[in-house]
């Protein structure tokens, strides 16, 4: 069964194919050899090419700059970004769209040939270029091609890495599976870059798309990184409820910054009450809690959720503009052009993350991260649209570090029984027999997920939360999996996910129980109010301990957060 593990070799190893590609595209032009490992099939993974709404970043409307973004973005977030990351966002996001369209990107114009811009909720100003509602795949496909036509960029798709190589402090490589071959592979490299984006699959109505449960925020834990703003995940109100088969599916916020109308079941728009002046504009957070409201007392619609309706506005322009929302619709039997869509709020976006300063470094040396694997850009909460830019910004930023870094670093010697301790970690589940299915401890963390950890917390849920987590966390010990084969084999994979899913859902239990105030994405139902007096602090988790920091040299603009 275990043949011993094939070996492979780069400067700079990336994790994650969707900003992970331009992280990939700067290190290259830096000389770098780099490898990219994928989940899933090149360029189909991840959330990236699945973005649909656009891209905040080109502040071209008339009275915009790169600090009114700024400020927008740091007022969503709660106050609790780290403001360097927000400033150098805000300040190099338009270079880096032009450069995309250089490479082949097309966004759509208006009738003067300008860059169209959407306004999206949040922003004081129209900032968001689109391509339809597609904008996410558009990125992708001239961020492949870059790829593809670099010469030093090596994909290993199909690869689950199950740990980070760490010798005396600094990164060596990382081990993982390739499933489509079923073989272990130990990747030496003196840079790691995690940019496998977030962990919407630790619930069961997501955005997120498989794979999806935040390994690198293990895998950093692991190695020593810091974790940050794990309690801030970002729930978007409108995902589609009904019917079954396309329930969790995305319905863009770009349908209400289109013209979309919120309803309850009795016909009110109910954000006229909840905010008149940014009506179904107003920030995600909030809306979605508005919807929780009306559901919870009990205004919502057939299925439970409540209603969301274009039908008003004219066809060709929803087909333009619209289409996949379109299209997702009438698979499931659902005409967006006649009716009203049954909406409710879903699992988006991991605000907090990997702990990065402006470069992508972390705090062990060698190690990056970027995009939503990265924490501190959006803390709170963040705006719709400002995550394709953070990708792009902080991808070329980190793929560039990590690439000057490697060059002047020889990979440090591997240990053999770091290996040799996660090679039979990775065997376990299959060589155990009669035990526990890893499907019955997944489906007991999403029940758990979605009854405690959604849009209101309050401490007896997020204790229970942590107390499900730790017997989960018992069983896994007894957890096996059917087969003699690693290769494609699903029960391995979801018992890997699990694995990771116990240690993720238990940051967030535990950032969440700590922090007893509401603002921005968490709104802890015993804590209502915001405490700005004792709580603008960021929560950090450590390997050893869960401790909160005074954030007082982020806020004026200093980069020494190591
Ligand atoms: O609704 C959306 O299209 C989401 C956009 C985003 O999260 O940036």
């Amino acid at each position: 069964m275990n043949n011993g593990p094939e070996r492979m070799k780069a400067d700079v190893l990336i994790m994650g194919a969707g900003g992970g590609t331009r992280a990939a595209i700067a290190a290259a032009s830096k000389g770098a050899k780099v490898i990219i490992t994928s989940k899933d099939l090149f360029g189909k993974s991840g959330c990236t090419p699945v973005a649909m709404g656009g891209y905040g970043g080109m502040q071209a409307y008339p009275g915009d700059d790169w600090y009114l973004h700024f400020r927008d973005t740091v007022m969503g977030g709660g106050l609790l970004n780290n403001q360097r990351l927000v400033e150098v966002l805000a300040k190099e996001a338009r270079e880096q769209l032009f450069e995309l369209e250089q490479w082949g990107s097309a966004f759509d114009r208006d009738e003067k040939g300008e860059i169209y811009l959407r306004k999206f909720g949040g922003h004081s100003l129209p900032r968001s270029c689109i391509s339809g509602d597609r904008t996410g795949r558009e990125m992708m496909w001239a961020l492949k091609r870059r790829c593809w036509t670099s010469g030093s960029v090596q994909i290993v798709d199909e690869t689950y890495v199950t740990k980070l190589l760490v010798t005396d402090g600094k990164i060596a490589g990382a081990i993982g599976v390739n499933l489509a071959t079923g073989k272990v592979i130990v990747f030496e490299a003196a840079a790691v870059i995690l940019a496998g984006g977030g962990c919407g699959r630790n619930w069961h109505i997501t955005f997120a798309t498989k794979g999806k449960v935040g390994d690198g925020l293990r895998l950093a834990y692991e190695a020593g990184a810091e974790v940050v703003d794990m309690e801030f995940f970002q729930i978007h109100p409108t995902g589609w409820l009904w019917p079954p088969a396309i329930r969790g599916r995305l319905v863009t916020e770009s349908v209400r910054s289109d013209g979309g109308r919120l309803y309850n079941s009795k016909g009110e728009r109910f954000m006229e009450k909840y905010d008149p002046v940014k009506m179904e504009l107003a920030t995600r957070d909030y809306v979605s809690r508005c919807i929780y409201t009306e559901i919870k007392e009990g205004r919502g619609s057939e299925h439970g959720g409540v209603y969301l309706d274009v039908s008003h506005l004219p066809d060709e322009f929803i087909e333009r503009r619209l289409g996949t929302v379109l299209e997702t619709g009438l698979v499931g039997g659902v005409d967006i052009r006649k009716g009203p869509i049954e909406v409710i709020p879903e699992h988006h976006y991991q605000n907090g993350g990997v702990r990065i300063n402006e470069n992508g470094e972390t705090a062990i040396e060698g190690l990056y991260a970027a995009g939503e694997q990265a924490g501190g850009v959006h803390s709170g909460n963040r705006l719709g649209s400002n995550s394709l830019p953070d990708l792009l910004v902080f991808g070329k930023r980190t793929g560039e570090a990590a690439a000057q870094y490697a060059k002047g670093t020889p990979v440090p010697k591997i240990q053999r029984d770091q290996i040799e301790e996660e090679v039979k970690n990775i065997y376990r589940p299959l060589e155990r027999g009669g035990g526990i299915s890893p499907y019955s401890l997944s489906k007991r963390l999403y029940e758990v997920m979605w009854e405690e950890m959604g849009i209101a917390r309050n401490e007896i849920g997020l204790k229970r939360c942590l107390d499900v987590i730790g017997e989960v966390g018992e069983d896994f010990a007894k957890v096996s999996v059917p087969g003699r084969s690693l290769k494609y084999n699903d029960a391995w994979v979801t018992a890997m996910e699990v694995r990771t899913r116990l240690l993720v859902g238990e940051m967030m239990a535990r950032a969440s129980l700590m922090r007893t105030e509401s603002r921005a994405a968490l709104y802890r139902e015993d804590y209502p109010s915001t405490n700005r007096k004792e709580w603008d602090k960021n929560i950090v988790v450590r390997r050893t301990s869960l401790r909160s920091i005074c954030r007082g040299a982020d806020r004026g603009g200093e980069i020494d957060i190591f």
